[in-house]
């Protein structure tokens, strides 16, 4: 058993297996852990005390790079003066100071926030703020809800039922009735577009096509991430999210955009709204708010979408949600200290410029062995490799091992190695991922 932790917990005679983990395959994990210990800048360290550079800011959260100092002086200042208290018709002020920044951080008309913690229950707290939108207009009819192919929405089971992710159903359900897809907007006329894809905007006419299958008048709303993610990273052909969002507002359907991924900087602007120039009625977001620090999630909304909550007698609950820890005092500590970290250190200027390098140098690995696609946008990459003949959906994991022993993260997905750095990368360090990730590939059978 190479890591010391490990040795450690089975000397203390714990069961070797007592954290069951999430998206892990436990048996061959137990075989081969990978332990890191610290974190700072664009690194992790392991135990034995050796440096891996992240090409994954955590897990596409830590988006200013790791241990920002003036993050872990906030939090360790919160938790000593006010370590919890209710956001249940109380609050603190660091809540109050935070949604009002946050909201300004959002595209213009997106102006209140409701804080949750995690990329998941933003989901499912959006979905269930869609409904309620409707009903509390006086349109009890609209409950459908309309996901994405591919999309990826939490494991909630809000999230897990708009999802195009299949196997990740499997197991788990029945699922939210009253549910339909859009298809990936993609096909292999669009492989390797370096940004947005000059074509494919006409994919949007499919929801189109769906609401003649689903009364329009009985979706509430249509999410979709404005670039897919963990899906494999599909950037949205120019045009197609503005139509997405002409037919919407035809149909007087609310516009979800899960920005757990794109916001806090990822394509180079807050959010992929701004990047992107197109303004949803919700946002969802998680991951950045805190720069992985502590667990947070938002729901971003609307002007509109607010007033509808807000038309009945005062004194009662306008929306009958809410959860123990939203708004906790460490995570609003954390989520001002990123905002003021973003600001002090130009993270999304670095971001946008950046960006460019970074899509270039990844477009060189066209012609690599295995390489059969590319997709990029500001600082996501996705590279999707052939099929090994028999072993469909290994090659990405083999790729991102093969990078670890080089010293440099990746994510390997099915036959994907994606990638999602901190913002602060620079122009050597994008020479290094993609140098070690060529390497890997030139050994992968
Ligand atoms: C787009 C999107 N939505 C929701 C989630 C779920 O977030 P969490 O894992 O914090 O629940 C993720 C996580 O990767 C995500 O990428």
């Amino acid at each position: 058993m190479p890591a010391t932790a490990l040795r450690s917990e089975a000397e203390r005679g714990n069961e070797p297996d007592a954290f069951w983990m999430p998206f892990t395959p436990m048996r061959a994990f137990r075989q081969d852990p990978i332990l890191f210990d610290r974190a700072e800048g664009m690194h992790y360290i392991t135990p034995e005390g050796r440096r891996v550079l992240d090409g994954m800011a955590g897990l596409w959260c830590v988006n200013a790079g790791h241990a920002q100092q003036h993050i872990v002086e906030a939090i360790r200042e919160a938790a000593g003066r006010l370590d919890f208290v209710s956001s249940f018709k109380m609050s603190h002020p660091a809540a109050q100071a935070y949604a009002a920044r946050l909201c300004d951080f959002a595209p213009e008309g997106l102006d209140h926030v409701f804080f949750v913690n995690s990329g998941s229950e933003a989901v499912d707290t959006a979905l269930k703020i869609a409904r309620a939108y409707h009903h509390a207009r006086g349109d009890a009819r609209r409950t459908k809800l309309i996901g994405r192919a591919k999309g990826y929405h939490g494991m909630g089971f809000g999230g897990l039922s708009v999802a195009g992710l299949g196997r990740q159903k499997r197991g788990f359900g029945p699922l939210l009735p009253e549910v339909a897809h859009l298809p990936l907007p993609y096909d292999a006329g669009l492989a390797f577009s370096l940004g947005q894809p000059e074509r494919g905007a006409a994919y949007a006419e499919d929801l189109e096509k769906l609401l003649d299958v689903h009364d329009p008048l009985s979706v509430a709303a249509v999410i979709v991430e404005p670039v897919i993610g963990s899906g494999g990273v599909y950037p949205p052909p120019k045009g197609y999210l503005e139509r997405l969002r002409a037919i919407c507002d035809k149909h007087g359907i609310l516009l979800i955009f899960d920005e757990v991924i794109t916001g806090f900087g990822r394509l180079g602007a807050p959010f992929a709204a701004q990047a992107l120039g197109v303004t949803p009625d919700i946002i969802t977001c998680a991951k950045g708010m805190t720069n992985g620090s502590v667990p947070m999630g938002g729901v971003i909304v609307s002007g509109d979408v607010y007033g509808a909550f807000m038309a009945g007698p005062p004194d009662v609950i306008e929306l009958f949600h809410g959860y123990t820890y939203s708004a906790h005092p460490l995570a609003c500590a954390a989520g001002l200290a990123t905002l003021d970290v973003f600001a002090e250190q130009g993270i999304i200027a670095q971001a946008k410029a950046s960006s460019v390098t970074w899509q270039a140098r990844a477009h060189q690995l066209k012609g690599a062995p295995h390489v059969a696609d590319i997709r990029t946008l500001g600082l996501l990459c996705a590279i999707e490799l052939s099929p090994k003949p028999g072993a469909a959906g290994t090659r990405g994991a083999a790729g991102a091992k093969a990078c670890l022993d080089a010293g440099v993260l990746v994510r390997g997905s099915g036959d994907t190695i994606v990638l999602s750095p901190p913002l602060i990368i620079s122009q050597s360090e994008i020479d290094e991922v993609f140098g070690v990730i060529e390497g890997a590939l030139a050994t992968l059978d």
